[in-house]
C-alpha cells in the first residue's frame, strides 16, 4: 500500500469530465472513473492542504455500504479494483488503488436526499426558530441533537459550484424529477438511512443525518455517488452524546469549528491549515473507518 497523497490527478490517456470539490472523474468506455482525492473543503471551499489517506477512507467506506445496501436498490459500483478496469486505466494503477470506483455513468437526479434522525445543523436553526425543519411541523420540546421521533426527508437543490445547497419542499422535488420518482427515492433514502443507522449503532456510532444521490442509468434508478461517509453524513460518538448542545464528532465539524475560530471569511482563498489540524482530521476519518467497517486502511 503507497502512503502517496494525492491532491489532484492528471491522467492524460482518459478524459476528465469533472473535477469536484474532492473527486476527479474520468470516462472510460461507457463508463465513468471516480477518483477520490485527498482534497477536503468547508463551508463549499476547497482547502489548499491535503488530508492523507482521506480519498481511500471515502472510497473504502462507500464500497463497504454499497455491498451492504445492495438488496435495497441497485447502485452506480461496478468495481473497485484497479486490476479489472479497462487498460486504458492500467498506467495510473498505483494512484487508483484504494481510492477508485469505475462505475455506471448516471443521469444525477438535481436533488440532494437528506434524511434527518435528530436534530442538527440548519435544521436545528429552523426548528428553534420555526418548530419545523424543512416544513415538516415536529413535537415541541427538541433540543439541539435530540433524536425525532422518526427520521425525516428533507431534501436540498444540488447547488452549482460555489453556491450553497438550498432546502426544498417534497412538493419542490415531485415537480423537478416527477411524483413517482419523488416518491421512491424518499422511502429509499429513509430505508437506506435506517439500515446504515442500525449497523453504525452497533460500533458505537451515531448517524444524525446523510445525504443520498440518485441517478438513472437508461430508465434504471440507482444510488450513486457516495454512500455515508463522514463528507456526506453527521457522525456522533455514542459515547458521550448528550442532547441540548453541539455534539463531538467524527466528521468535519472539526476543521469547520478550527476555521471558525480563525476569523477567515469562508470564502477563497482558503487559509493554511495548521499540521495537527489536518492531523486530527485524518485520525476522525480513520476512526470512523476503522468502527463500521471493522477494518483500517
Ligand atoms: N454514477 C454517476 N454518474 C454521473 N455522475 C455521478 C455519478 N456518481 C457521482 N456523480 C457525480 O460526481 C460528482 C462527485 O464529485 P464530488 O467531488 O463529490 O462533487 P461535488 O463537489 O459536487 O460534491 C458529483 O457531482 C456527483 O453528482
Ligand atoms: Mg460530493
Amino acid at each position: 500500500m503507497s502512503a502517496q497523497v494525492v491532491r489532484e490527478t492528471d491522467f492524460a490517456n482518459l478524459r476528465l469530465v469533472n473535477r469536484g470539490k474532492v473527486r476527479d472523474i474520468y470516462e472510460v468506455g461507457d463508463n465513468l472513473l471516480i477518483v477520490a482525492t485527498d482534497r477536503v473543503s468547508a463551508f463549499d471551499v476547497v482547502m489548499n492542504d491535503p488530508v492523507p489517506d482521506k480519498g481511500k477512507v471515502l472510497t473504502k467506506l462507500s464500497v463497504f455500504w454499497f455491498k451492504r445496501l445492495a438488496s435495497i436498490v441497485d447502485n452506480h459500483l461496478i468495481s473497485a479494483d484497479p486490476d479489472e478496469y479497462p487498460e486504458s486505466c492500467t498506467p495510473y494503477k498505483e494512484q487508483l488503488a484504494d481510492r477508485s470506483m469505475l462505475v455506471h455513468k448516471a443521469r444525477p437526479l438535481p436533488v440532494e436526499c437528506v434524511v434527518r434522525g435528530y436534530v442538527s445543523g440548519s435544521g436545528w436553526l429552523e426548528y428553534r426558530e420555526l418548530g419545523s425543519i424543512s416544513g415538516i411541523s415536529l413535537v415541541e420540546g427538541l433540543e439541539e441533537s435530540s433524536q425525532l421521533p422518526e427520521p425525516i426527508f428533507t431534501p436540498a437543490t444540488k447547488a452549482a459550484q460555489g453556491t450553497h445547497d438550498e432546502n426544498i419542499s417534497f412538493e419542490d422535488v415531485s415537480n423537478i424529477v416527477g411524483e413517482d420518482t419523488a416518491k421512491e427515492i424518499k422511502r429509499i433514502s429513509l430505508v437506506l438511512y435506517q439500515n446504515g443507522r442500525d449497523l453504525a449503532s452497533r460500533n458505537g456510532i451515531i448517524i444524525a443525518d446523510t445525504k443520498f444521490e440518485f441517478g438513472f442509468v437508461d430508465d434504471h434508478l440507482m444510488l450513486i455517488d457516495e454512500v455515508l461517509t463522514p463528507d456526506s453524513s453527521r457522525f456522533w460518538p455514542m459515547d458521550g452524546y448528550k442532547p441540548g448542545g453541539a455534539q463531538k464528532s467524527f466528521d468535519k465539524q472539526f476543521l469547520r469549528d478550527y476555521l471558525n475560530s480563525i476569523d477567515w471569511p469562508k470564502e477563497p482563498p482558503p487559509p493554511k491549515l495548521r499540521p495537527e489540524v489536518i492531523q486530527i482530521t485524518r485520525d476522525k476519518y480513520l476512526e470512523v473507518l476503522e468502527r463500521l467497517t471493522g477494518k483500517g486502511l
